[in-house]
């Protein structure tokens, strides 16, 4: 299936830590597509997983950030463009973290010091990514940074904590960067509010596996799996998409325009069998 979509296209892709990672997924599809582009990630996941198989693979290289880091982020950048010779056209955030979530400190009895590293790692990393970007004139015309979010965003789910504040923040910092990169550079800013999937990062949200039976049930097409998440992230590198921006579009089967669905009511009438 794979063409030459992205031929010519540089970029940056954050978060893979291992197979399971929707950036792993995106860097196997953009490398289908004929991009080339720089992994990411901090020290301690390069250590832990296994990106040095993902780079050989696409004929990368790695260039460790913790994403928090402006220092970090400028020598990412920097060093980036100077291994292409130039700007990239494309970046890939998919870096989130909670620490309320791993220690399991449910929303009423949240940790303000954890609650401003979920904040920091999960949304203001982007706001980072995106202002040092900008400042080194990192990006060409027309290119396209995309970030990962969900629905907890915009509707209570039970379970997602302290990220649904940092996926809110997340889709906002893309409305309000994405009007000044757009008007100044003519680059494109948007998120993928994806469906609950089995990854590292999504193993950490309480009852995932009800969560992804619900939403599986919930949505007319099924749950979408990282793989179709890096097609659609695909899309959004290209330049068919080039008048896209500023959006945060939903990913997720039609999970996000549904109430009640034939399959969830059936589920649900079930329970009252049982309690007969
Ligand atoms: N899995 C899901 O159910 C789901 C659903 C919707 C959105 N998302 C979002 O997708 C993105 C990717 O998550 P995933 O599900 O692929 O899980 P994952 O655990 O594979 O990826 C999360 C990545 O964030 C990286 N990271 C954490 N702290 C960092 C820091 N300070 N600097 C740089 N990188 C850092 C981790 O090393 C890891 O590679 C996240 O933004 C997540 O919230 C996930």
């Amino acid at each position: 299936m794979a063409n030459n979509l992205l031929e010519g296209k540089k970029g940056i892709i954050f978060g893979a830590l291992n197979e399971m990672s929707i950036a792993w997924k995106t860097a196997e599809k953009a490398h289908d597509f004929g991009a080339k582009f720089v992994l990411t990630n901090t020290p301690v996941s390069i250590r832990m997983g296994n990106i040095e198989d993902l780079a050989k693979k696409t004929g990368s290289i790695v260039i460790p950030a913790d994403a928090t880091s402006e220092d970090n982020l400028i020598n990412l950048l920097e060093k980036t463009m100077e291994h292409f010779g130039g700007k990239i056209d494309f970046i890939l955030h998919s870096v989130a973290m909670s620490p309320n979530v791993r220690k399991k400190r449910t929303y009423d009895d949240l940790n303000y010091e954890y609650l401003k590293k979920t904040l920091d790692v999960s949304a203001i990393s982007f706001h980072k990514l995106l202002q040092t970007a900008y400042k080194l004139d990192a990006i060409n015309e027309w290119g396209s940074v995309v970030a990962l979010s969900y629905v907890a965003a915009q509707r209570t789910l039970y379970g997602y904590n302290d990220m649904a504040d940092a996926k809110a923040l997340l889709e906002s910092i893309a409305r309000s960067f994405g009007y000044i990169y757009g008007r100044e550079k003519k680059v494109r800013i948007n998120t993928i509010s994806q469906s609950p999937t089995l990854t590292t990062a999504g193993s950490g949200v309480k009852g995932l596996d009800r969560l992804l039976d619900f939403s599986e049930r919930m949505s007319p097409l099924g749950n979408a799996t990282a793989e179709e998440c890096a097609n659609y992230a695909v899309t959004l590198f290209s330049d068919l998409t080039k008048k896209v921006t500023m959006q945060n579009l939903f990913h997720d089967g039609g999970f996000s325009n549904m109430g009640m669905s034939l399959r969830a009511m059936s589920q649900y009438e079930k329970s009252f069998d049982t309690e007969k």
